[in-house]
């Protein structure tokens, strides 16, 4: 079997992001990997288990025992914790609010990293993957990768349609906390790898964005 394709699409929150990698996994056919979503998993499970997400060393000694699932099809993709169904729980305000300290853990990354690898070797033809490091860190060999911006403004106004929330200020508040805390962090910060391709997704469509990507993997195929 060859190896599989990989796009590897990183940028911050409210870039457009998720809707990207589904729209162009769909397009060609590929799996799609939401890694935000497994970080998301891991700290549900450790609030269930309330431990103080904010006690590094107590989040490193649980993470062993969390189980995250993640299903691949862009058109339903799935995520378990300890065998629970979380995909509407790991958008909630309480996952929001701890998910950044809980990812900086270089425990947490390590045990992420090691199943996205799986999951990238596991894929059939191609997969799109989507976090802030797959370029970086996770898939440095990726023969695409993109990097995704968009102005505060604009990702605000997504992520708060996404919630279901009008407070559009303090959706672009709590992004630039999780954002800054995300881009300086020690271990695999939010970072452009220097063969990425940088995407401004502010004034685009998510079809026009959708089409370039898949043009470029085109290209490089
Ligand atoms: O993309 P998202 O908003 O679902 O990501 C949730 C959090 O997970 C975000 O605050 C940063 C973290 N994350 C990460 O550190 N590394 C990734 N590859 C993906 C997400």
């Amino acid at each position: 079997m060859s190896t599989p394709f990989v796009v590897a699409i990183d940028g911050p929150s409210g870039s457009g992001k998720s809707s990207t990698a589904r729209g162009v996994a769909r397009r060609l056919g590929f799996g799609y990997l939401d890694t935000g979503a497994m970080y998301r998993a891991v700290t549900w499970a450790l609030l269930r288990r309330e431990v103080d997400t904010g006690d590094a060393a107590a989040v490193a000694a649980a993470v062993g025992e969390v189980q995250t699932v993640s299903g691949t099809d862009p058109d339903a993709p799935t995520i378990t914790a300890d065998g629970v169904d979380v995909s509407v729980e790991i958008r909630g305000p309480e996952v929001v609010a701890h998910v950044s300290p809980v990812s900086a853990v270089p425990e947490v990354r390590t045990r992420l990293v090691e199943l996205q690898r799986q999951a990238i070797a596991a894929a059939g033809e191609g997969i799109v993957v989507e976090g802030r490091d797959i370029g970086t860190v996770v898939a440095t060999d990726a023969p695409l990768k993109i990097f995704l911006t968009a102005d505060t403004a604009a990702r605000a106004a997504r992520r708060a349609a996404e919630e279901g929330s009008g407070d559009t200020a303090a959706t672009a508040a709590s992004l630039e906390r999780r954002d800054q805390i995300d881009s300086t962090r020690t271990t695999s910060p939010l970072a452009k790898a220097d063969d990425a391709v940088e995407i401004d997704t502010t004034d685009l469509t998510l079809d026009e964005v959708v089409d370039e990507i898949v043009t470029l993997v085109w290209e490089r195929r």
